[in-house]
């Protein structure tokens, strides 16, 4: 039997996390870190889940909301695919919980070997935000299109994500570093969610200045400086809304001391930074993060979104 694959990228929000859920546009980047899910039929009526940090046989008729959360999106794709008898394999390159879109990804690529194996027509990218919003039920869909389209992605929450036909900007560096903190993204977004409520005119005013940031970015894409710049403005705003700690100051202030500017990248808490950069500061950049104890790399943006595709046996 055939067994159908694929593979789908991790990811960068460059700018607008977080205002995206309260229906601001954000910018975001596939990066060149893949997830990659195979799905294949069985013999028995179990789906089965495995992944290098869980491995799960469940029955396909229990209701997904008590399934367990880490298998939850994978369980529901299934089942609501009426595939009843599939064993999926998710591997992955990318850190859990750090902001990189590692859930996104594996709910895209779980969707797109799941949708070939069955005889729905449905889109992966409507598949995998619903199979996201079984854990976080306000995603705003972000990580999901762009870990789907890959390229760079704008993003308005449930509107059709719109590819930037542009050229990759060639000398662009964008150094990730990792503060080891784990996240978890749904307690992220209730926190900013509490802070919108109590602090409604506040917030809208920082949602506004969040909107036109994501603007000047989409009209100087090829500006790197003027980029690094932007990503200073833009954590500034994330400071307002909470999601910054002591921990993540002092690794922006690394990362802005040799960088053109960085911001937190993702849900905040913890996770990632990213710090924009170029040929001429890319490696002092790094090698300050690397010094200071951050794992740290060199993030190149993909243009390859989620491929499917059919592995046969041999044989
Ligand atoms: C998480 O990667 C991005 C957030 O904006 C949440 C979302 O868009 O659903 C924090």
């Amino acid at each position: 039997m055939a067994r159908q694959v694929c593979s789908a990228p991790g990811k960068i929000i460059l700018f607008g996390e977080h205002f995206v859920v309260h229906g601001s546009k954000a910018i975001l980047c596939a990066i060149d870190k893949r997830v990659r899910v195979t799905a294949q039929r069985q013999g028995r009526n179990t789906i089965s889940i495995k992944s290098n940090m869980l491995s799960t046989k469940l029955h396909p008729n229990i209701p997904y909301r008590i399934v367990d959360k880490r298998t939850r999106p994978f369980y529901y794709i299934a089942q609501s695919l009426g595939i009843t008898n599939v064993a999926i394999n998710i591997h992955s390159d990318l850190p859990s919980g750090a902001g990189l879109g590692s859930s996104s990804a594996c709910c895209v690529a779980t969707a797109g070997a799941a949708l070939s194996l069955s005889d729905i027509k449905r889109s992966i990218l409507d598949v995998s935000i619903n199979a996201e919003r079984t854990i976080q039920p306000n995603s705003s869909g972000a990580d999901c299109a762009v870990c789907t389209h890959g390229g760079i992605v704008e993003y308005v929450k449930d509107t059709p994500p719109k590819q930037l036909r542009i050229p990759i900007p060639k000398d662009l560096k964008l150094i990730v570093a990792d503060s080891g903190i784990n996240h978890n993204t749904g307690e992220m977004v209730e926190r900013v969610r509490h802070i919108a409520q109590k602090h409604p005119k506040e917030f809208s005013a920082l949602s506004k200045k969040a909107d036109s940031l994501v603007q000047m970015v989409t009209d100087s894409i090829n500006d790197i400086p003027k980029l690094g710049h932007l990503a200073r403005s833009n954590q500034l705003l994330l400071e307002r809304i909470g999601i910054s700690n002591n921990a993540l100051r002092q690794m922006i202030q690394i990362a802005d001391r040799h960088s053109y500017g960085s911001k937190i990248t993702g849900a905040g808490g913890g996770g990632c930074i990213v710090a924009i950069s170029d040929e001429t500061n890319a490696h002092s950049t790094l090698n300050a993060l690397t010094d200071a104890g951050y794992n740290s790399f060199v993030a190149q943006i993909t243009k390859t979104g989620a491929t499917t595709g059919a592995l046969h046996k041999v044989g």
